[in-house]
């Protein structure tokens, strides 16, 4: 496949998907380091998974509040009159990831059990992914 001309985005652009991208990094590499920080935390001290994990929400919450309102943005700048349906399929099923694994990072955070816990964490972890990389798609 040929590669497309190397050109500069606008400002505006640059804002917009670089505000995108770090509150999807925030969101999805955030999951990812707490995961791997747990076991460490719990040699600390028992309750010190949970407060990191309290500390992690008062970022990703913010950050899965501002990829949803930069995802609206980059939607609303896209020509999307010639869009394939693929393209609109693939911005459906993105959204719909994208609330699945709000909804389950909310079931993580109020579950009782490991198991449950453990679950609604790697489904969430699972759709987030999946959602950034339908986004790459979506870029084109
Ligand atoms: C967990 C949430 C999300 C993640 C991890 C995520 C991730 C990404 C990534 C990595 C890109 C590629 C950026 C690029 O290379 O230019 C992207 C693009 C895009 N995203 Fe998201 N995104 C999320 C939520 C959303 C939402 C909620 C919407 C729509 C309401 C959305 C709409 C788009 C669109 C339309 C593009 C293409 C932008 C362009 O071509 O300029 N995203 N996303």
């Amino acid at each position: 496949m040929l590669a497309t001309t190397a050109h500069l985005a606008s400002g505006l652009d640059t804002l917009r998907i670089s505000l995108h991208i770090l509150a999807a990094s925030v969101w999805v590499g955030g999951q990812l380091v707490m995961a791997g920080l747990v076991p460490t935390l719990r040699q600390g001290a028992p309750d010190l998974p949970a407060k990191a994990a309290r500390a992690f929400a008062r970022l990703s919450w913010p950050a899965y509040a501002l990829v949803i309102i930069t995802g609206l943005w980059n939607t609303m700048e896209i020509n999307r009159s010639g869009a394939s349906i693929g393209w609109q399929f693939v911005l459906m099923l993105k959204v719909s990831l994208v609330v699945a694994a709000g909804l389950l990072a909310y079931l993580h955070s109020k579950a009782q059990s490991a198991s449950r816990r453990g679950a609604t964490a790697g489904l969430g972890f699972v759709a987030s992914v999946t959602a950034l990389v339908l986004g790459v798609a979506l870029a084109g």
